[in-house]
């Protein structure tokens, strides 16, 4: 039998879920199918044409924001083809696992009625990238944790196992409202994004920027920011010289920036943070990291 072809498609602000969607893809092509990635935005930029029914099954993944997705995922479903009936995987990153990542709801509509048939969920818990700095030995755990749930994840959708999130009534509201909450937050965090003196000019947060939303000022030369703000954070994190600054919102970036692959990549890290002895802000964790 031919090994199955798979693609994933995934929005990823800081790294999370393109990491996540890499371990998904090695895992694949680990248990025999061969697998790609791309990111939303190389085909929303048209510099990749979207060729859906080049294979047997396909995975959408996104992080997390304020319950739902970001609005250029919601951006990126939408414009997908009509596929006939191709059978799909959904997953989502998040910061924490008490909020369940929101509901599953919206999202799993708009790709049914394409014709992507969502029959399996997965929430992949990875450090927040606001407001709470994790420590370097929870970001090692919670990244070996991901790769034992992604192991276990990859057969399930190999076998065809549906494993659908229930999304209470409660959950949904929150969802669709927070969502709705993060396109207004977002367009205005973008406005009111300015760099300070420290800039150089590198222009790598114009160039890597998922919806062009930077730009140069033409009189002026300054770097300037307009409404097509994501939210996601990554033109903040990555700038070079942390010249990136929120006029209102700083308390909501991490001070000291967000790069989790030091952490991963050192050997004296044992990723041991969150025990059944934990007390205190992380306890709830537990449950997460445990259920493999
Ligand atoms: C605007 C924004 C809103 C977020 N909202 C949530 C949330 O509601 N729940 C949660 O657990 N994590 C939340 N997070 C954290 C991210 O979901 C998490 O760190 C994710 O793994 C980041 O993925 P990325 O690196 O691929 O962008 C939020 C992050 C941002 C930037």
């Amino acid at each position: 039998m031919n090994p199955k072809k798979i693609c994933i498609y995934y929005f990823s602000g800081t790294g999370n879920t393109e990491l996540v969607s890499k371990l998904f893809c090695k895992e694949f092509r680990k248990q025999g199918a061969k697998a790609d990635i791309i990111a939303v935005e190389e085909i929303l930029k048209g510099k990749i044409s979207i060729n859906v029914k080049d294979y047997d099954l396909l995975g959408f993944g996104h992080p997390v924001h304020a319950f739902s997705a970001p609005r250029i995922f919601f951006e990126f479903i939408k414009s997908l083809p009509p596929a006939g009936v191709i059978p799909s995987f959904y997953f989502r990153t998040a910061g924490d696992p008490l909020c369940n990542g929101g509901a599953t709801s919206l999202v799993r509509k708009i790709l049914q009625y394409k014709g992507y048939k969502v029959f399996h969920e997965s929430l992949l818990v990875m450090p927040a990238n606001v407001l709470i700095q994790y420590d370097d030995e929870l970001v090692k755990q919670l990244f070996i944790t991901a790769k034992r749930k992604i192991f276990k994840i990859v057969k399930e959708v190999l076998q065809n196992e549906v494993n659908l999130q229930k999304n209470s009534l409660i959950l949904r509201i929150i969802s669709y409202l927070f969502s709705k909450a993060e396109t207004i937050g977002g367009k205005y965090f973008g406005e009111y994004l300015y760099v300070t003196d420290s800039c150089n000019q590198c222009n790598l947060c114009i160039n890597k920027w998922p919806t062009g939303n930077i730009y140069k000022d033409n009189e002026s030369g300054k770097i300037k920011f307009g409404k097509k703000c994501t939210f996601c954070l990554k033109c903040v994190y990555l700038c070079p010289n942390n010249s990136i600054k929120s006029k209102y919102m700083n308390f909501f970036i991490l001070k000291d920036g967000y790069n989790i692959q030091k952490a991963i990549e050192n050997p004296m890290l044992k990723g041991i943070y969150v025990t059944e002895a934990t007390k205190g802000y992380f306890k709830h964790f537990y449950k997460y990291l445990s259920d493999v």
